[in-house]
């Protein structure tokens, strides 16, 4: 075992990581992230698409793991895409330098003010969607695409029928701003550029447009030469030592999983930045093995974020469909959040599948009024979840309105060839709360009770935020690392 003493670590390279990482970097701190999974672009090698799944498509799985389609053998690799399998719920996650960021769809959804304020009631929403939004927005490069472009690019047509179809049914759109450069985008239609969007890549990386964190946050980050990031370095446990310090217990590992280094790494100060689960998983299982002291909110008020998948078969199957090709890259959403009883946001999501199925897929995000619980199992050794059927009700009810008035105002089936039932109750990209801003942390993620140790990432946000997440956790991590360092340096 190799020992080493550090001022500042923060643990995974996602958005709550990257921020922390660049604020602390310009304020002159040296900083050393550890992120279990792999540096792709040090590493040269390649990301591949949903039809013909290479190296980057599972982490550490001999079978693919996307929601459906997992008809492919893959060899054991640190793969991008990970997924954690509880009773009533999957959770997907991304692995390697830039977190969630390198397999998620890039869509960067301002949450509505009013929900912001009442999830979120001790910040000031003013302050946030004045400073803390725009800024996360200017630096993810958030940018929205060209309507003439979605008009008249094939790619898009699931997008223009996914439209028509909600407004004929009385539902109101909006479009969605995105990370993925639209610019690049349209150079790839014309054949200008190598395609990533346009040639299926995106829940197994994409190789060429996306400003995924390592492009953005990341890079800025290691430009101030106080940043270094350890890949394939992943946190076993923390202990805290007699000298207000924690001690991380460390393995290094290679491509495929096998250790080759065990090392002891002191800090004065820890950052969790290791994604809600990772986050959660760590603290719970500290507690009890090392005994790390939690407060009693650890684990409470975990939610979803309302995820339920679902989808329509026989969609125009007699006038032409959703179109062969689909960029992977959504831009279209349905938004039915002040529907009193029935509130949900939905993304018309692509299905590049390089044939017309005739389906159109949906990721709807619902309130979660009742939270889960997540837990420590000292017989498994890892953290398991309390979340039942009631926990998805809402979303359920809200998911059978939606595909009722959707099928009677333009035909199609619920989409039986992609789920049980045509739903994907247990399906969830947004694993978001377990240590809750205000509850388990003070106002700027201090964890309560435990001094120098910060939670900077999606477990701040208490089970749901009614859009898709990242804008929001690179918003509060701005906040939260913007008190830290003027408060505690
Ligand atoms: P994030 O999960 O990004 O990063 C945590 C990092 O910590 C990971 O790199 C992990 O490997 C590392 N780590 C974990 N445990 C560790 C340990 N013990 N030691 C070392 N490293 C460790 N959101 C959105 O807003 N728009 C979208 O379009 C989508 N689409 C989407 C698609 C798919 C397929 C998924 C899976 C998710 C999305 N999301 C999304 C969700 C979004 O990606 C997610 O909310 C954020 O990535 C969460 O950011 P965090 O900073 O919390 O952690």
């Amino acid at each position: 075992t190799e020992n080493v003493e550090i001022d500042n670590v923060i643990i995974g390279s996602g958005y709550g990581g990257a921020v922390a990482a660049l604020r602390l970097a310009e304020a002159g701190h040296e900083v050393t992230i550890l992120e279990m999974g792999l540096n792709w672009e040090k590493s040269g090698e390649k990301f591949s698409p949903m039809i013909s799944p290479g190296k980057s498509a599972a982490w550490l799985r001999t079978k693919t793991i996307a929601p459906f389609f997992n008809i492919f053998n893959t060899k054991k690799y640190t793969g991008t895409l990970d997924r954690w399998d509880f009773s009533n719920i999957k959770i997907w996650m991304g692995r390697g330098v830039g977190g969630g960021s390198l397999v998620n769809g890039g869509m960067a959804v301002l949450p509505k003010k009013d929900y912001f304020r009442e999830i979120f009631p001790e910040l000031n929403a003013e302050d946030f969607y004045g400073k803390y939004f725009p800024l996360a927005e200017k630096e993810l490069e958030v940018n929205s695409a060209d309507e003439n472009f979605l008009e008249n690019c094939s790619f898009y047509k699931f997008n223009k029928v996914g439209e028509q179809e909600a407004h004929k049914a009385g539902f109101k759109t909006v479009r969605v701003p995105n990370v993925y450069d639209f610019k690049y985008m349209e150079a790839e239609y014309e054949n200008k550029v190598p395609r990533s969007a346009l040639a299926g890549e995106v829940i197994y990386g994409n190789n060429y447009g996306k400003k995924s964190l390592d492009k953005t946050y990341l890079k800025k980050a290691q430009e101030t030469g106080k940043v270094q990031i350890h890949d394939l370095h992943r946190v076993e446990s923390i202990t805290k030592g007699s000298d207000n310090t924690y001690i991380l217990e460390v393995i290094q590992t290679n491509t495929v999983g096998e250790i080759i280094a065990k090392k002891k790494i002191v800090c004065k100060k820890l950052f969790l930045c290791a994604g809600t689960m990772g986050t959660l998983e760590l603290l719970l299982k500290s507690s009890n093995d090392n005994k790390l002291t939690l407060n009693s909110e650890v684990g409470q008020n975990w939610g979803n974020n309302g995820n339920f998948m679902t989808g329509r078969n026989f969609v125009k199957t007699f006038s032409g469909g959703t179109g062969v090709n689909h960029s992977t890259i959504p831009v279209g959403g349905i938004d039915n959040w002040n529907d009193k009883e029935h509130p949900f946001f939905t993304e018309i999501a692509p299905l590049p599948m390089g044939m017309d199925v005739a389906t159109s897929l949906y990721l709807m995000i619902s309130p979660v009024p009742k939270k889960g619980t997540v837990f420590f199992n000292p017989i498994s050794g890892k953290i398991d979840l309390k979340w039942s059927e009631n926990n998805v009700a809402l979303a359920r009810k809200n998911a059978e309105y939606f595909i009722k008035t959707m099928n009677k105002a333009n035909g199609g089936t619920r989409a039986h060839l992609l789920f049980n039932n045509g739903f994907g109750a247990d399906i969830c990209y947004h694993p978001l709360g377990g240590a809750v801003l205000g509850k388990a942390t003070d106002k700027a993620g201090r964890l309560l009770g435990s001094e120098h140790l910060y939670i900077i990432d999606g477990s701040l946000i208490p089970g749901t935020i009614g859009v898709n997440p990242f804008l929001t956790i690179t918003a509060l991590a701005e906040y939260c690392i913007e008190h830290i360092i003027s408060e505690d340096y």
